[in-house]
């Protein structure tokens, strides 16, 4: 039986299906153990940008690359096999044209085997997304909070507690589902707006500090396990990895430091055949 029967991933219209339905669970994860971990119970990994700051100890996602992309989405191929894997497109790899964004996007699918792409924008990327669903690339857009627009917004602010914001937020909303999307990231939108949204949209909001009004939601998995330095407010932690690691390394350390080796495997077995 070939791999290609025996595995079988969540499908782009299986999410699009879950509109008004089902929660949509996703998590961003970026290496084949996590990817492993979450597979039995996510829906989508997206191989977020946001690896910059949870992997790479970056202070924005602006620093990482399309090759640093392709590292991370090959990695959590490898891990998972059921969910389905969106790449996120990086800083600087889609926003000059549809053109660009087509090439980098396909480039993203060929070399992890990735099934979709996630991209930042609204009405901005609207040709773009038009561009790339009508040439068999799948696009979850991402709106609201756009961390790669840090620098011109100066700063991680939640959007649409003032009405005066919510008209531009729902030309967003709606120019990224005429022209394809399958989904769409509500990022740090307040309650009422992403209920509007969620209700006026045919196709699932996947939620991230936009409430539980939303069609899904997702989060960046090393902040609900409690390993990141900094989490947003909006995140319960379910674990404390960061207390765990801390604790386990400080014993080693002192086992080494007292020579004490807690048990004979401490050598290779090889040495016992030299
Ligand atoms: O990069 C990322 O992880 C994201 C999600 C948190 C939406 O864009």
């Amino acid at each position: 039986m070939s791999k290609h029967s025996t595995i079988r991933r969540i499908t782009v219209p299986e999410i699009r299906t879950r509109k008004g339905g089902e929660p949509v669970v996703c998590l961003a994860a970026y290496t084949a153990p996590m990817a492993r971990f979450v597979d039995p119970y996510v829906d989508i990994t997206l191989v977020g940008d946001s690896a910059a700051n949870a992997i790479h100890g970056l202070d924005t996602t602006i620093g990482m690359s399309l090759d640093h992309m392709i590292m991370h989405g090959q990695a959590v191929m490898r891990g998972s096999e059921r969910a389905l894997i969106v790449m996120d497109m990086p800083f600087g790899t889609y926003e000059e044209s549809p053109q660009v964004a087509f090439r980098n996007a396909c480039r993203l699918m060929r070399e992890t085997g990735a099934a979709a792409v996630k991209l930042e924008g609204g009405v901005n990327m609207k040709d773009t997304i038009a561009f790339l669903t009508e040439r068999g690339i799948p696009v979850m857009a991402h709106i609201g909070l756009m961390p790669q627009s840090v620098q011109v917004t100066g700063g991680y602010k939640i959007t649409g507690r003032s009405k005066s914001e919510w008209p531009s937020l729902e030309a967003d909303a709606r120019a990224v589902e005429e022209a394809g999307a399958f989904s769409v990231v509500l990022e740090g939108i307040a309650e009422p707006l992403a209920a509007k949204l969620t209700a006026d949209l045919n196709i699932p909001t996947i939620g991230i500090g936009a409430s539980a009004a939303c069609d899904g939601q997702i989060l960046v998995v090393d902040d609900l396990l409690g390993m990141s330095e900094w989490v947003p407010k909006f995140v319960k932690k379910y674990a404390d990895l960061a207390g765990i690691v801390d604790g386990a390394v400080k014993s080693w350390a002192e086992d080494v430091k007292a020579r004490k080796f807690p048990a004979d495997e401490n050598t290779y077995p090889m040495r016992d055949e030299e």
